[in-house]
């Protein structure tokens, strides 16, 4: 597994494949009474949000606490960004304090990357400028595979404002890797000049792809990042690229509907839509948790899936809760990793064990 989770395009097929299955393992969690994991205990993730951002820092927030992380989040709002601090400072900062995973959303694309060079641990991209958001990808393919069963061979249409999105491009590459066909669908003055390079279809036709797609997935029209007129008004962008019902009684029974939010009611996607049964768009939430827990895991972790298995009643919090979360503690990682005497470790304990810190510290 990779160090950093900077691009899609850094993840194999078979890294891809691992996050997503063990982001499946992880989603049985949140039907649990007790829905934490002692995984990342003692290790500190720090959430360094530079952008607005509602879902994602929630969602990565979430992720890192219920696998036991210390999390830190730091906005640049209200910090010494505000006086003019630099992002190298702020990363020098942070890795005084020891952090172990540095997620970091910045308004500015190769801003992740760049933080690769500054820190010791493990740096996720959670959005940068009109670059790559690669856990929405990640989330994005999840969901379609939970929803129609299989990812390879899926027609997936992404429609809108696909030039400022870097759930777009983050979108077709993964999607690639993982087998599906991509159709871009927008005006041309909305697609990257070198947009015919990408590993995708390009249509500027809505209703003539809908018939033919599994997956639509909409995309906000980022006013914020527009410097110029893009299009003639919202009503005819609607009209043209915006999913009502009419249009949307053009996909396949079985097709689905998405967005990364947040969304623009009325403008790129019309109300009954979002809110119809097709929609997607509250489970995709959901899954981002489960995915961000994936991705912190194996980041952090390192793991051996060869024979490793979460599922069942080991993540239940019974095995996890009791002695070895308690005061007590003969070590988590040992009780977890099966090595602890006294007989404390179950099987359900023993099968835990790829999930700890320190078991996996090895397989790093
Ligand atoms: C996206 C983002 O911030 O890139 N949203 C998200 O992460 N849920 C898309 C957007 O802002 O339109």
């Amino acid at each position: 597994m990779i160090r950093h989770l900077i691009s899609a395009a850094d993840l194999s097929r078979d890294d891809a494949l691992l996050i997503l299955d063990t982001a499946g393992e992880l989603a049985q969690m949140a039907d649990r009474p007790i829905r934490k994991l002692p995984t990342l205990r003692g290790r500190t993730v720090v959430n360094l949000f530079y952008e607005d951002s509602t879902r994602t820092r929630i969602s990565f927030e979430a992720a890192a606490k219920r696998l036991s992380a210390d999390v830190i989040n730091f906005s640049a709002k209200g910090s010494s960004v505000a006086k003019g601090e630099s992002l190298k400072d702020t990363a020098l900062t942070l890795e005084a304090m020891g952090a172990d995973a540095v997620v970091i959303r910045h308004q500015a694309s190769g801003a992740p990357h760049r933080l690769t060079g500054w820190v010791r641990g493990s740096v996720v991209n959670a959005g940068d400028g009109t670059h790559e958001h690669p856990t929405q990808a990640l989330l994005d393919a999840f969901t379609m595979r939970r929803r129609l069963g299989r990812l390879d061979g899926l027609r997936v249409a992404i429609v809108g404002d696909v030039l400022h999105s870097r759930v777009a491009r983050s979108n077709v590459l993964l999607l690639h890797t993982l087998g599906a066909d991509v159709t871009l669908v927008a005006p041309p003055t909305l697609l990257p000049v070198a947009v015919s390079a990408w590993p995708c279809e390009v249509s500027y036709d809505l209703s003539t792809v809908l018939p033919k797609t599994d997956v639509v997935m909409m995309l906000r029209v980022q006013a914020e990042r527009m410097n110029a007129a893009y299009f003639p008004t919202v009503r005819e962008y609607s009209r043209r690229y915006g999913l009502d019902a009419a249009r949307m009684a053009l996909l396949p029974d079985h097709a689905i509907v998405m967005h990364p939010g947040p969304m623009n009611r009325g403008v790129e996607i019309a109300a009954e839509v979002a809110d119809s049964g097709r929609s997607t768009i509250v489970e995709q939430v959901a899954n981002g948790v489960s995915v961000r827990m994936a991705v912190l895991y194996l980041l952090l972790g390192g793991a051996d899936p060869a024979g490793a298995e979460l599922g069942g009643a080991e993540l239940g919090g019974a095995e996890l809760g009791g002695a070895e979360l308690g005061g007590a503690d003969p070590g988590t990682a040992e009780v977890l990793a099966g090595r602890a005497g006294g007989g404390r470790a179950s099987p359900g304990q023993l099968r835990v064990g790829w999930l700890s810190g320190e078991a996996s510290e090895a397989a790093r």
